[in-house]
């Protein structure tokens, strides 16, 4: 776990959204994995999760659902790099979600809106996945945008390396 996840985990609000979560071995066991670049699952997860409650909050949303879904969105619990060649719709992208949710229901107790969140978020690549609440869009959202920094922001270190 990286020190910006240690941080936001120090926030005591949002601490206290998702502390049974983030104590269990299973959530912690994303740490093993990397997502993009540099980032790996759980400090990954733990973003996506912490922008998502800030702005639920801020607009008045079911901010609990969001922290909690948003840290288990990403719950497939193996390296996705590894995979091996598939058909585009048997793919970890297409996949995923389904896997993340199924990890989530057989270690936590999720409602229906968790639930959605974590099995719609990779819409609108999923097509017919749409997002069911408006916390499932905002999580999808935030996965997205932090997805883009975490990819891009290495990329841009080693092309200025490289430059430079
Ligand atoms: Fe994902
Ligand atoms: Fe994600």
């Amino acid at each position: 776990m990286n020190q910006l996840s240690k941080k936001l985990l120090s926030k005591k609000g949002y601490y206290d959204a998702i502390s049974d979560l983030i104590e269990s071995s299973v959530v912690l066991k994303m740490d093993e994995y990397i997502q993009h670049g540099t980032t790996s699952t759980l400090d990954h997860c733990i973003r996506v999760s912490y922008r998502s409650y800030k702005i639920a909050k801020l607009f008045k949303m079911d901010y609990k659902s969001a922290a909690r879904a948003g840290l288990l969105h990403d719950l497939f619990l193996y390296d996705w790099h590894l995979e091996p060649k598939r058909k585009l719709f048997e793919k970890h992208g297409y996949t995923h979600p389904k896997t993340a949710l199924m990890n989530a229901s057989n270690n936590f107790n999720l409602n229906s809106k968790e639930k959605d969140i974590i099995l719609k978020h990779m819409w609108p690549l999923t097509l017919r996945s749409v997002p069911k609440y408006k916390e499932s869009f905002l999580v999808s959202m935030v996965d997205k945008y932090s997805s883009c920094g975490e990819t891009l922001v290495p990329l841009a270190n080693k092309l200025a390396e490289f430059i430079f």
